[in-house]
């Protein structure tokens, strides 16, 4: 596998190789040698990981890239809201009458249907592997699951797949960036006015059990609050249902 140094984006080194297994694989196993802020694309990905197991199929001209971030583990959750709103705020900007939606904790939803996966991973100490999958002009059909797949040009935004990568890093620099300074109410604030299905009746499966309730907040964490008849719960991991 060769990698082509691209240019930098905000604090990224860009590199984008022609064909990877998985770019979160790539970007673990470079960076001791190309250093901590790196991001890698690749133009086929043949064996793409998905949350929880699952595989991400490959659709040609689609965007598969993987970046690097530093934090706490603590502060993880917050961070991986703050991925799904840069996204989401980068769609909604090309497509402003387009709905556009985050269901929690991060996937972006485009007139109700998926648009993107985010698998987050860790590579050492507090560095942390984002890779993004961005669904440019292809969408797998989705057995067995209780949504759809669309891609962007179905929806009539036809964009370069590295415009939309220079959009995002941008996006996301300057979400890190108000989150460091100010810290996490105003992208708390954000990532609810975009959420999908916010003050509904939702079913949230974690990994030991599936509990139902009402989708009734966001806490300072970026954990899901939910109402349910017992009570209410803080929810830390875990994919929403409806
Ligand atoms: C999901 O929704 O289950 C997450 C999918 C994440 C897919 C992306 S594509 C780029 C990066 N490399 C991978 O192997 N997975 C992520």
């Amino acid at each position: 596998m060769s990698l082509i140094y691209k240019t930098k984006i905000a604090n990224w080194k860009w590199y984008e190789a022609e064909s990877v297994v998985s770019t979160n694989d790539t970007v673990k196993e470079q960076v001791s040698e190309l250093g901590n802020n790196i991001v890698i694309s690749a133009i086929h990905q043949t064996g793409g990981r998905g949350r929880r197991g699952k595989s991400w199929q490959e659709s040609v001209g689609n965007l598969y890239f993987t970046y690097t971030q530093k934090a706490e583990a603590q502060e993880l959750s917050k961070i991986v809201c703050i991925v799904g709103l840069s996204l989401a705020k980068v769609i909604k900007r090309l497509s402003p009458q387009s709905d556009v939606k985050i269901k929690w904790p991060n996937d972006v939803f485009l007139e109700g249907k998926k648009m993107s996966g985010i698998l987050l991973e860790h590579i050492q100490d507090n560095l942390w592997a984002i890779g993004i999958g961005i669904n440019i002009v292809g969408a797998p059909i989705l057995e067995g699951m209780s949504y759809q797949a669309t891609s962007l040009k179905e929806n009539g935004i036809e964009l370069d797949r590295t415009e939309i990568l220079r959009y995002y890093l941008k996006q996301f620099s300057e979400d890190m960036e108000e989150y460091r300074q100010n810290g996490f109410e105003n992208i708390r604030e954000q990532w609810l006015s975009m959420a999908k299905n916010y003050h509904q009746e939702i079913m949230v499966k974690t990994e030991k059990e599936t509990k139902k309730g009402k989708f009734e907040d966001l806490d300072d964490n970026g954990y899901l609050i939910l109402k349910t008849t017992q009570g209410t719960e803080r929810i830390i991991a875990g994919d929403l249902f409806v």
